[in-house]
């Protein structure tokens, strides 16, 4: 066995999920399961969260069937809306809260016009990317009011709710407000760093992420501080141990070299599996819970740390992150976010759930 394993704990994500609901107060909670659960499984992270959480958030039509087939009846929010009218259908034929963030989406409504339609009207308040200026927006649910599809909710997505000088923010919430208040309508607008840190953006509901999955929206404050739980374990095996030289380089490109006599591991793990390749020498790993690092390049299949002055053997586990290596703190060697290292795990690593 070569005992490359992604460890996903469903009752940290229930504890994630619980601690997303306090902070909400009287908001919903719809919990974001999309790019399958941010790496967590879809299903899975759906399954293990659903009885704390109102709602679940996906970014496609496809999630939303997945989750639907899976027997989760729950309202499922669909962040990207449809694509064309075969979409639409089905956003109607699975009773999807629907994101409507274009005029061509718009136009298809009114030329197609539904009964039932949950339709969040998105505003684009700042962040340049999905959205509708709030004058254009005004006018559609105007529109579409009188086609009998009036919107449900209003809806935008903060672009620097994580940065610690976040200046941003609050000009988007007022922008958001101020079209949700023209129409009479709910908002929706904070993710997990707005959630934690701005409670006068809750509005009607909150569309939380990475918290879920036990990793801070911030650098300057620690998922431990925020009260969330590891819910994904990364670990590999040690395959093999050497002795190094002073002078000897390491791995593709000669890109570390041992200052001094000493051993360095071979672990089973690389791209191949996930492992960022550009991760550099000096990233956090531990081997037999003691700290250690990488050292030279991640090749595919495999990478190398540090053993000097470690007690180590073949087939002992080193943990990539989870319990004693913080995901967000090998995010930030990497210059990357967890949730891309969630997301980049591919199928090859086995998976357990606890
Ligand atoms: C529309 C929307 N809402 C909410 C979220 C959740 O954000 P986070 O994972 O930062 O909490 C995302 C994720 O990118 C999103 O695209």
């Amino acid at each position: 066995m070569r005992g490359t394993r992604v460890e996903i704990r469903n009752a940290a994500l229930a504890h994630n999920a619980g601690r997303a609901k306090q902070l909400a107060g009287d908001a919903e909670v719809f919990a974001m399961v999309k790019a399958n659960g941010y790496g967590h499984g879809l299903i899975n992270a759906a399954s293990a969260m659903q009885t704390e959480v109102d709602g679940f958030g996906v970014a496609l039509l496809e999630e939303a069937r997945q989750l639907r087939e899976a027997g989760i009846g729950a309202p499922i929010l669909v962040a990207e809306g449809f694509f064309d009218l075969d979409e639409l259908h089905e956003v109607r034929q699975l009773s999807l809260d629907v994101v409507v963030h274009s005029p061509w989406q718009v136009t298809l409504l009114l030329e197609n016009p539904g009964e039932n339609d949950r339709i969040w009207l998105k505003i684009n308040t700042g962040m340049n990317r999905l959205g509708l200026r709030p004058a254009i927006a005004l006018q559609a649910a105007e529109q579409l009011a009188a086609a009998g599809m009036k919107p449900v909710g209003v809806m935008t997505h903060f672009a620097c709710a994580d940065d610690e000088q976040d200046d941003r923010t609050a000009r988007q919430l007022m922008l958001a407000q101020e079209v949700a208040d023209g129409l009479g309508l709910p908002l929706s607008a904070a993710n997990s760093a707005a959630l934690i840190r701005y409670p006068h953006s809750h509005g009607k509901r909150v569309r939380p992420g990475i918290m879920l999955y036990g990793s801070s929206p911030f650098t300057w404050r620690s998922a431990a501080e925020i009260g969330l739980q590891v819910s994904h374990r990364f670990s590999a095996r040690l395959i093999a141990i050497n002795d190094i030289q002073p002078g000897e380089a390491v791995g593709y490109g000669a890109t570390w070299t041992a200052a001094q006599a000493g051993r360095v591991g071979v672990v089973a793990v690389g791209y191949g599996d996930g492992y960022p390749r550009h991760a550099p020498s000096g990233t956090p790993v531990a081997i037999n819970g003691e700290p250690s690092v990488l050292v030279g390049r991640v090749s595919m299949d495999m990478l190398t740390i540090d053993l000097n002055g470690i007690d180590a053997h073949v087939g002992d586990e080193v943990e990539l992150w989870g319990d004693a290596v913080d995901v967000d703190a090998v995010a930030k060697a990497c210059g990357t976010i967890s949730y891309e290292l969630f997301c980049q795990i591919t199928s090859r690593p086995e998976r357990i759930i606890v």
